[in-house]
């Protein structure tokens, strides 16, 4: 993987310079009890909170959906709207927050975000997504990127994904993150969307052929670190969503390949340890125990014990009180290790699992 150098941003915020592999923007997935925990396993990949639309930060409870914790950065806020001023607003919200970036959304076709207006609608639209990026990139004074698709319904040749990414770009948007698909919007669900069209990867090298000063990234079905780093060569980013959820551990050795110096790559064992603390404060908070357990869910996957490590976390009662809750985390690691620690003695699944 290429080596990018770690320097210090405007207001502070630590920034991976050169291509950046990033976990992608999910809703019900990366919010922040999952950035957390991701942060226990890589702090040089990039995060994205869930898409929050201008509705809700508009609300009063608003400001409190905007709070950042001290280890989550590198993080970008993704925004879900269409209306230039209500994006400004949220825009001004965040700006005294650690965002690294905002980012808009132009690629969920989701009916209630299809209906809205916003989403990969605003692909019909690049004059719009281009007023949107120059008053959030006015009202927040950092970086605008936008997130899109190939194109949608009825705008779905290479020439109008030229035309959206030359417009939006000559207002100011930084970056461009491509899920390399186009976009149904009538007749697929927001999952078949996710699955149905096709991946086109060569279209988004040849966009970055075509905008070569313009950062691309890649997003779309990338499930190893080693496919990510045959991207990372050619284009400006890499950004992976359901691995991520699926497959955390995936990140374990991001920071060792791309830092300088030598870092060991946490175990298991090390990321729950880390997380534990987070877990034991949001519980006295009052946070659902059931939100909190939720990334959890496939740190063994592909290893010897995943199931039983699934089972052992269900089994948890929600509703005992949080040090309860906590020491029956504690149970079902010790029981998911021994089982693993056999597993690795004879030899089992060394491949995929080698923490
Ligand atoms: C459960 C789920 C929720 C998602 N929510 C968002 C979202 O809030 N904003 C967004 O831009 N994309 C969202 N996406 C799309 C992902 O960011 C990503 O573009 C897509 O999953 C393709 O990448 P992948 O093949 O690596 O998963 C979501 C995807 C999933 C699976």
């Amino acid at each position: 993987m290429h080596r990018p150098a770690l320097v210090s941003a405007p207001r502070g915020i630590p920034q991976v310079v050169g291509p950046r592999l990033s976990v992608a923007p999910m809703m019900n997935v990366t919010d922040r009890h999952f950035r957390v925990l991701m942060r226990g396993i890589t702090t040089r990949t990039w995060l994205y909170t869930e898409m929050l639309t201008t509705a809700s930060l508009l609300q009063d409870r608003g400001p409190a959906l905007l709070q950042v914790e001290p280890v989550e950065p590198p993080l970008v806020l993704q925004l879900g709207g269409d209306d230039p001023s209500a994006l400004a607003r949220c825009a001004t919200m965040a700006r005294r927050r650690a965002y690294a970036e905002l980012n808009l959304n132009v690629g969920c076709p989701s009916a209630s975000v299809r209906s809205g207006g916003f989403g990969a609608a605003l692909m019909l639209r690049p004059a719009r997504v281009a007023d949107c990026v120059r008053a959030m990139s006015d009202a927040f004074g950092a970086r605008v990127t936008v997130k899109h698709r190939l194109g949608v319904d009825g705008r779905e040749s290479f020439q109008s994904l030229i035309d959206f990414v030359g417009a939006v770009a000559a207002a100011g948007a930084a970056r461009f993150i491509v899920h390399a698909r186009v976009a149904r919007l009538s007749g697929l669900s927001p999952r078949q969307n996710r699955q149905v069209p096709p991946l086109r990867p060569d279209w988004v090298h040849a966009l970055k052929g075509w905008f070569p000063h313009v950062p691309i990234e890649i997003n779309g079905e990338i499930r190893s670190l080693a496919q990510a780093e045959r991207y990372l060569h050619q284009l400006d980013g890499v950004m992976i969503g359901r691995a991520a959820r699926e497959a955390p551990m995936l990140f374990a050795d991001v920071d060792s390949r791309v830092s300088p110096e030598r870092v060991e790559p946490p175990t298991r064992r090390q990321v729950v340890r880390r997380y534990r603390s987070w877990l034991s404060r949001e519980l006295v908070a009052g946070t659902s125990p059931l939100l909190l357990l939720r990334p959890l869910q496939h740190l063994y996957s592909g290893c010897p014990g995943a199931r039983r490590w699934r089972r052992a976390l269900a089994r948890i009662d929600r509703h005992s009180p949080g040090d309860t809750i906590v020491r029956q985390l504690d149970d079902a690691i010790d029981e998911v290790e021994r089982l693993h620690a056999t597993a690795r003695s004879h030899r089992l699944g060394e491949t995929v699992c080698v923490r």
